[in-house]
């Protein structure tokens, strides 16, 4: 099998489940080294599973505790990976969470920690990244590209979403912060771009889809009726960081089985 992402060094923010875990093993398997990274200690058990199935499979990485929340760690994290690897090519800023609260009784807490996480997490890593891209400059024996940032955003950067106005605001802020620095650094060759996924069947919205009854009436809302996988969104992001998307810039690429259609429109309206 070709394999796209040979030679090149891929971050991939929460990655010890989920998304991070889907797009980790996508990425390595079409032959990037892995940097999986997790956020606290008790989350090095199941990064390091995720680099055992990595491994098995015939890839290859690290893992890596970064909360990508706080600035000294993911400045240390970036110069530790460039210290280990060289380079990085690659930055998949996937780390993200909800807390979620009717809006009248949300607090300054909650607001403030997916704020801290999902918005300003991909822009200390996206900053760090895009440093590491122009002090390397484009190296064709890796890519044509200076370097490649997939934000992981989400239909909620376009679908409004009641009890959740602190993760939809994040992935909005996702929205524009990446159509900016993508116009940004466009010129030096480093593309930017999301990846907006509908629901994936992950403990992050494990009540949408664990009984029959919820799995009926998330599926209302998605055309393809069928909840999605991590690896749908790891094939996304592969070819995103790969050449083969090399003309993609700024993009909100939705891998959603039409969830953003207005499926309530189908038969009414
Ligand atoms: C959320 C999930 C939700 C999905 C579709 C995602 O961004 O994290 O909880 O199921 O959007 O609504």
């Amino acid at each position: 099998m070709e394999k796209k992402l040979q030679n090149q060094v891929a971050i991939i923010t929460g990655a010890s489940s989920g998304i991070g875990a889907g797009v980790a093993k996508s990425l390595a398997a079409s032959g990037a080294t892995v940097v999986i990274n997790h956020p606290v200690a008790a989350t090095k058990a199941p990064a390091d599973e995720v680099l055992n199935e990595v491994i098995a499979a015939g890839g290859q990485g690290i893992t890596y505790q970064c909360d990508v929340s706080k600035e000294s760690e993911v400045v240390t994290m970036f110069a530790d990976v460039v210290k280990q690897f060289g380079t990085v090519d690659i930055l998949v800023n996937n780390a993200g969470l909800q807390r979620d609260a009717p809006f009248d009784q949300m607090t300054l807490e909650q607001w403030n920690f997916v704020i801290g996480v999902n918005l300003t997490g991909q822009f200390l890593c996206a900053r760090e990244a895009i440093k590491e891209y122009l002090r390397r400059g484009v190296d064709l024996t890796r890519s044509k590209a200076a370097g490649k940032i997939i934000h992981m955003s989400s239909v909620h950067e376009v679908i409004p979403w009641a009890g959740h106005a602190n993760y939809a605001a994040s992935k909005g802020g996702i929205m524009l912060m990446m159509k900016s620095i993508a116009q940004e650094y466009a010129h030096k060759k480093i593309r930017i771009n999301s990846i907006c996924p509908g629901a994936i069947q992950t403990p992050i919205n494990r009540q949408a889809w664990d009984t029959p009854e919820a799995m009926d009436a998330l599926l209302t809302l998605i055309p393809y009726k069928r909840i999605g996988q991590p690896e749908d969104i790891g094939n996304a992001a592969v070819w995103l960081a790969s050449d083969d998307s090399d003309y993609v810039n700024g993009i909100s690429l939705f891998v959603d089985g039409g969830m953003t259609l207005y499926p309530g429109f189908t038969t009414n309206g």
